[in-house]
């Protein structure tokens, strides 16, 4: 995701700090970004003169203080939040006290971010949605302590990047998806009871809700872990059974097999003989 969203914001003409953990990650984070614009060159919708503009507008580190003169900071570390608060805490003490810090998280809550900060005003939620390059949406999440300011000034930025903002309150979540992932998680409940195929439950979704992608494809996309950690967290505060994560996602989960970027989810990616489930 932080990828994207760099790829994003060097599109809408904007200079970009990305930081990464190290160096391998690093240079992780480079070959997504070639890969990214290089597919819209082969596509014809950017010319390769057009690719390395966007690329010189992104400069990579490793080191926090790179971000010392930035206006907005958008943090896209894994979903847990102990690990998100300690990075709060640390831009807070590296950036401008005028800065915006915003999280990308799928579901954690931005209030509890905000309060690891000295600067709980100057903190938002801003959601984007995966791929980040492609999707429309941004939810820009306010809380009881933002300002308003901060807030709006997100949502401007999100428009001028292309994007469409809706702004929403600090819910488990938000909108998007607490309502996608009450669909995602009976498509795997109706799985484990065997009431269809996993091929067969894509294919109803696609040639029948007209969506891209049926539950299970869009799941390897998103990643099993974020979606059962959207899952605990929507059902943590709602309480609502539509929600209590299926065990089969909780069982691919603890055994690694994460989607896409493990090679094997619902789907195999792997070339593996056997697909996961079926
Ligand atoms: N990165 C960048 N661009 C990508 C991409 C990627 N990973 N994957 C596809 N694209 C671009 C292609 O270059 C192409 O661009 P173009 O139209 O300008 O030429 C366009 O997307 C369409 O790609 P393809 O023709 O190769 O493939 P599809 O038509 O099958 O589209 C898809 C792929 C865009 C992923 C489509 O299947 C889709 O929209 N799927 C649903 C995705 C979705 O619902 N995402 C939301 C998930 S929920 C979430 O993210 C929230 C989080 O908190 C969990």
């Amino acid at each position: 995701m932080g990828a994207g969203i760099a790829e994003v914001v060097a599109r809408g003409a904007l200079p970009v700090v990305g930081i990464e953990i190290n160096a391998d990650a690093l240079e992780r984070g480079r070959g997504h970004l070639e890969k990214s614009t290089g597919r819209a060159v082969k596509r014809g919708k950017l010319t390769p003169d057009g690719q390395r503009e966007i690329l010189d507008r992104i400069e990579l580190s490793t080191d926090f203080a790179a971000l010392a003169d930035c206006d907005l900071v958008i943090e896209a570390v894994p979903e847990r939040i102990d690990l998100k608060r300690q990075v709060f805490a640390r831009l807070d003490e590296v950036c401008r006290a005028d800065a915006v810090l915003a999280t990308n998280t799928s579901s954690l809550s931005v209030t509890e971010i905000a309060v690891a900060t000295n600067r709980p005003t100057k903190i938002v939620g801003v959601h984007f949605f995966n791929p980040a390059p492609v999707m429309k949406l941004v939810e820009v999440i306010t809380t009881v302590l933002a300002e308003p300011a901060a807030v709006a000034g997100v949502a401007d930025l999100v428009t001028k990047l292309g994007k469409t903002p809706v702004t929403v309150g600090d819910r488990a979540g938000f909108v998007a998806n607490r309502l996608l992932f009450g669909y995602l998680n009976q498509a795997t409940a109706m799985l484990e009871n065997g009431h269809a195929t996993r091929d067969d439950i894509d294919v109803a979704m696609k040639a029948g809700g007209g969506l891209p992608m049926g539950p299970f494809t869009l799941m390897d996309l998103i990643g099993l872990d974020t979606c059962l950690g959207v899952l605990d967290a929507v059902y943590a505060e709602s309480r609502d059974r539509r929600h209590a994560p299926s065990p089969l996602l909780r069982e691919l989960v603890a055994a690694g097999l994460l989607g896409r970027k493990t090679g094997r989810g619902f789907h195999a990616y792997d070339g593996a003989p056997a697909e996961t489930v079926e």
